[in-house]
């Protein structure tokens, strides 16, 4: 299993975004955590694809090496913007069902781009609509709080809820990530991991201390990595 690890820049100083994104890569960081929303499908307002094609350029390591941009769509309705991000130059887009008409057809729009598409459920959403979609799936991400806010409280029935999706993407036998969202701390990351989650959000546990690395580094040790 190789897990990773995707801080979300919802819980950076925005004011110095460009350096918060290269010091979080910097102390590790595997995916870059991209949290839209729209005060309307949530009631919060963050940023858009403007600030994700201007990060772009800089979501890369010390090497070089292109460290992916996890677009989080929670907006509504979502196939424009979803091409926007993709113009933007997202790695991953991810978008909640229950925000789009049309499920099938907007997985189909992220793709037709050339970027990987996910479904994120939020913590009273049932699981049925994977009954039709997972093999178009790359990502399925399970929220562990509502959607809106950082800094909230892990929902524990997100353990029952990653344990039905992980039976799922094992029997759909394709590599599909499961990503878990909202109160990843050090102390729970584990228990989450034994559920089936191998790609962990973590938004005010990183950005809330002063060494990012030495919660990643815990994190880590953590999952056994
Ligand atoms: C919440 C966002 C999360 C948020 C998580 O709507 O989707 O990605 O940044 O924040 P923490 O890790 O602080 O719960
Ligand atoms: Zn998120």
């Amino acid at each position: 299993m190789t897990f990773r690890i995707a801080p979300s820049l919802l819980s950076a100083d925005f004011a110095r975004l460009g350096e918060e994104l290269q010091q979080v890569i910097a102390a590790g960081a595997d995916w870059i955590h991209f949290d839209v929303m729209d005060n309307h499908y949530v009631p919060n307002l963050t940023f858009g694809p403007m600030i994700c094609s201007a990060l772009k350029p800089h979501a890369k390591t010390a090497a070089g090496l292109a460290v992916p941009i996890d677009v989080h769509l929670m907006i509504s309705p979502v196939d424009a913007l979803a091409a926007q991000f993709a113009d933007a130059g997202a790695d991953l887009i991810s978008f909640h069902p229950d925000a789009s008409s049309h499920v099938h057809r907007s997985i189909q729009a992220i793709k037709s781009k050339g970027v990987k598409a996910g479904l994120v459920f939020n913590p009273a959403e049932p699981l049925s609509v994977l009954d039709w979609v997972i093999e178009d799936l790359d990502l399925v991400l399970i929220m562990s709080v509502n959607p809106g806010f950082g800094g909230q409280s892990f929902i524990d029935s997100a353990l029952r809820k990653i344990e039905d999706v992980r039976r799922r993407i094992d029997a759909c036998g394709k590599d599909i990530r499961l990503e878990v969202d909202g109160g990843i701390k050090i102390d729970n990351i584990r228990l989450v991991a034994q559920a089936g989650a191998d790609t962990f959000v973590a938004g005010s546990a990183i950005f809330g201390k002063p060494d990012y690395k030495s919660v990643i580094d815990a994190m880590r040790s953590e999952l056994g990595d």
